[in-house]
């Protein structure tokens, strides 16, 4: 049943404290639990309804007594508790079965240890409980287990009491002195050792720092100890947000459907994010176990210490919580450019999986309005364009007045449930005379409103004037169940270039006196004109500096005002944007040109003598350089048309980059020598930004020559691959190989599966970089479909399903449409097998097909039968269900 945002209604009850016995054995889990409740005197009296979900029930208790209760379905319901509102106890025994819980929700298994995930609505498959994130106890955890087996027993908050018990069995008991919702409720028991650092803040405290691992991979922890070290340090010098715990805990586990879990005082991590060493990890996965040990640790007050009201808020803690590991990434890569680096690369995943997401049939707003399976809306448009939404606030009252707005927030709200309206009032109301103050219920449609604002740009010079004006107006398309929308408050950072590529000081008619630089522009209405007086000769405007708003930019610029843009303009986003949309008019243009005759040089020399002088460049940072450098991918484009032909798009993209890396050849081998590292290796930016531009170089190198180049640089690449001595420049060098399909890659390839073939992690890349092999006459289905039956796969685990089946079907367009259907056939069986082991996963691989009702013809047929044949399975979880349930509504 759907269940929607109006009918909030608080709990009937409380409950104020819990004490939880478990005795842990892999197929049958005991589970006492000890509850103090009291009525909620603000609702009507009604009977306690407890959520449970694949429990086994024993026995249940009221104030030490037995009792008289019913199901309804998997609800507990007891209709015989006191009245009054005095607080009353209830025990409720059950047992659970982890080693069968493939959902990976709950209390299960992974290496023979026990793990937990409670979010949303995992506390219910543990427990009978309010599962509900408004109603918030104290803990305390009493954990039973065979001492050999599982010598370490963990959860949430302070170590009490631990001891031996008879039978070689062994307890420990955890209290918990924070009040929590029972979604950050977690337990952890078995073989794990653990990397410590005892750290002092500011403030005074000291700190017990803890990532715990398997045995053998401790190793692979010093980055994410030294994460979380930094996260510490951060939250406190930038937010004044101190640890609050003795001892915080990190631990991985191999099992995992998403990337970590904030769990008070004991984050539960997949070991994507937590282990790395410069043997199996590259530097792009560095920079993610940073951020998502920031991100989970920066949850400890957004998200614990101020938690949200109920799921529709979700956006509350999670755009919240993205926005601030962004800023934490963004500080510790230190330069200006670095920086921008950064941001650049989150506009660039935002676009690639929100937009579409925000055009297709499942968009929602930040705060959704409804939703049948709550899992189904841990989405791009709530991590993402929620954190878009949250670093706007900071656009419009700087970073002093957001600092001021999430001072207050934590004054009013420490220790509360609460919901994205009282946030935005905090944030207005800290800053009484802003422009977000005076414009806050229209901001506010940032959250009701689904869909990409689109911003239509018009620049008009007027020499004799002497006065540049430009007209900016925004429209919405309709998404589904909002057919209009209003305007939003879109603030557009901006500046004028002048034609020896500086920035004109800016005067807008208004105005008393010019500013230098940048302005924001904050456009409220449906289209507003804005003229800057005093300028001397026509300008080129720079728009969306930084990307200041989550939208779509139409201005329909000359190439030479790119051009001018991309050789000059100080904002490192709009220099590289301006590159993007060079490559990106030239790939419309050949696809909407006549079908099936692809240009071999689509490419202009211009673009082309501009991207060699960026390449060339004695002053811009490698990061950058490979960034411009970069064309669109193919899904990003597809995103820009009505009607989608991947392999049209396929073959145009395939031209483009066979001209850039031919044209270029000269240059891609300077920039390979000029790029190579000695000494140790080290993930900061400055030297992952060299590898990066290298091996983009690589690649280039050995495509162009299995396309009549240069001969030598696949051996090359070989012997890159062979003796590198970090991941980065061995993946780097592997996938220049599979890219350019030359004959060395098979043996690389298989090199690297006897080198890797212990190491999880690497083991994944190695199926994901086949399952993304270029297509050639159909080879890459066939190669997918062996890989499922190579005794390293299983379905079961997550990262390897994403690994191979979601990198192809989400991951490689131009294999996966396939004129004979079968990649969808693929998809659909793949979806239906995972569904009946984990819900959550192939929900995320249902969506590969979101886009398809925009598919030409005979895509767009094939799809939808695929799609129809999946929903016609009786059977379906609620995940799969409500996706391709939206996917089919009106077609
Ligand atoms: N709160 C976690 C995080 O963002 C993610 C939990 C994912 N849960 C889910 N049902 N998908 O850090
Ligand atoms: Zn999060």
């Amino acid at each position: 049943t759907v269940t929607r945002r109006q009918d909030y209604a608080p709990p009937a009850f409380w409950i104020d404290i819990v004490h939880l016995t478990f005795d842990l054995e892999p197929t049958k889990t005991r589970v006492l639990n000890k509850m103090v409740l009291r009525r909620n005197p603000d609702v009507p009296a009604q009977p306690l309804r407890l959520d449970g979900d694949e429990l086994n029930l024993a026995r249940v208790m009221l104030a030490g007594q037995g009792c008289s209760f019913r199901m309804e379905g998997e609800t507990l319901v007891l209709e015989n508790v006191p009245e009054g509102t005095e607080p009353f106890e209830l025990e409720v025994f059950t047992t659970c079965n982890p080693e069968k819980n493939s959902k990976l929700m709950g209390l299960f298994m992974s290496g023979g240890d026990f793990f937990t995930q409670c979010e949303a609505e995992g506390f219910r498959r543990i427990t009978y409980f309010l599962d509900r994130p408004d109603v918030m106890a104290t803990y305390t955890v009493t954990l039973r287990a065979d001492k050999a087996r599982y010598p370490v027993l963990l959860s949430n908050g302070n170590l009490v009491d631990e001891g031996d018990l008879e039978g070689g069995r062994h307890f420990a008991t955890w209290h918990d002195p924070f009040k929590k919702p029972s979604y950050l409720f977690a337990v952890v028991a078995g073989q794990l050792v653990a990397r410590e650092q005892r750290i002092t803040t500011r403030a005074g405290r000291e700190h017990l720092l803890q990532v715990y691992v398997r045995p053998g991979d401790l190793d692979q922890t010093e980055h994410a100890m030294n994460s979380l070290i930094h996260s510490v340090l951060w939250d406190e010098a930038r937010f004044g947000l101190a640890l609050d715990l003795d001892r915080f805990m990190v631990v991985a586990t191999s099992d995992f459907n998403a990337g970590a879990m904030e769990n008070k005082g004991l984050n539960i991590f997949n070991t994507k994010y937590v282990l790395a060493k410069a043997s199996t990890a590259t530097d792009a996965d560095f920079d993610a176990v940073e951020s998502v040990i920031g991100h989970e640790y920066f949850h400890n007050w957004t998200g614990d210490r101020v938690t949200c009201r109920d799921w529709f808020q979700l956006s509350l803690k999670e755009g919240l919580t993205v926005f601030r590991d962004q800023e934490f990434s963004q500080d510790l890569a230190g330069t200006p450019s670095a920086r921008a680096v950064k941001r650049i690369q989150d506009v660039i995943n935002l676009r690639a999986a929100q937009f579409p997401e925000d055009a297709g049939p499942m968009a929602h707003p930040v705060r959704p309005d409804e939703y049948l399976e709550i899992s189904n809306f841990y989405t791009t448009t709530i991590y993402e364009k929620g954190a878009e939404v949250v670093r706007m606030y900071q656009t419009l009252v700087g970073r002093d007045g957001f600092r001021k707005g999430m001072d207050l927030y934590f004054q009013r709200h420490d220790g509360q449930a609460v919901t994205c309206d009282d946030f935005a009032a905090a944030m207005a109301d800290a800053n009484p005379d802003s422009e977000l103050a005076r414009l806050l219920p229209q901001f506010k449609r940032w959250y009701s409103q689904a869909g990409t604002p689109v911003v239509k740009a018009q620049g008009q010079y007027n020499a004799a004037a002497r006065t540049y004006t430009l007209t900016l107006s925004q429209s919405c398309a309709a998404t589904p169940g909002q057919p209009h929308k209003a305007p939003f408050v879109i603030p557009v950072r901006m500046g004028l270039v002048g034609a020896d590529g500086r920035d004109l000081p800016l005067q807008l008619d208004h105005w008393q006196r010019p500013v230098e630089g940048s302005h924001t522009l904050v456009l409220t209405e449906p289209t507003a004109t804005y003229t800057f007086v005093g300028v001397d000769s026509e300008p080129v405007p720079s728009l969306l500096r930084g990307f200041s708003a989550p939208v779509d930019l139409e201005w329909e610029a000359t190439p030479e005002q790119l051009l001018h843009l991309l050789a000059n303009d100080s904002d490192p986003f709009s220099r590289w944007e301006a590159g993007q949309r060079l490559a990106l008019r030239t790939a419309i243009e050949q696809i909407a040109a006549s079908a099936g005759a692809t240009s071999a040089a689509p490419l202009n020399d211009a673009y082309l003598a501009a991207l060699r002088t960026v390449l060339r460049h004695p002053d811009l940072d490698a990061a950058f350089k490979a960034l411009v450098l970069t064309l669109p991918d193919e899904d990003y484009i597809a995103d820009q048309l009505d009607v989608v032909d991947p392999q049209r798009i396929h073959a145009v993209c395939d031209a483009m980059a066979l001209q850039l890396a031919t044209a270029l050849q000269a240059d891609w081998a300077w920039a390979f020598e000029e790029h190579q590292h000695t000494g140790a290796y080290s993930p900061d930016p400055v030297s992952a930004g060299r590898r990066e531009l290298a091996g983009l170089a690589l690649h280039q190198l050995c495509l162009a020559a299995t396309h009549g180049g240069e001969l030598v640089w696949p051996g090359r690449a070989y012997q890159r691959f062979k003796d590198a001595g970090n991941m980065t420049d061995r993946l780097n060098a592997l996938s220049a190989l599979v890219g350019s399909g030359h004959d060395l890659a098979g043996r690389a390839l298989q090199r690297y599966y006897e080198l890797f073939r212990h190491e999880p992690l690497a083991l994944d890349k190695w199926f994901s970089l086949q399952a993304r092999a270029p297509d050639r006459g159909g080879n890459v289905l066939p190669q997918v479909r062996a890989l499922l039956k190579h005794p390293d796969f299983s379905l079961r685990t997550p990262n390897r399903a994403r690994s191979l089946v979601f990198s192809f079907c989400h991951g490689n367009p131009a294999a996966f449409h396939r004129a004979d259907a079968a990649g969808y056939a693929f998809w659909a069986d793949r979806v239906l097998e995972l569904d009946a082991i984990n819900p959550q996963v192939a929900a995320r691989l249902a969506r590969a097909m979101d886009s398809w009702a925009r598919l030409a013809e005979p895509y767009r047929s094939a799809a939808r039968e695929a799609i129809a044949r999946v929903a016609a399975k009786p059977s379906l979880s609620n995940d799969v269900r409500e996706v391709v349930t939206r996917s089919l509504a009106d077609h």
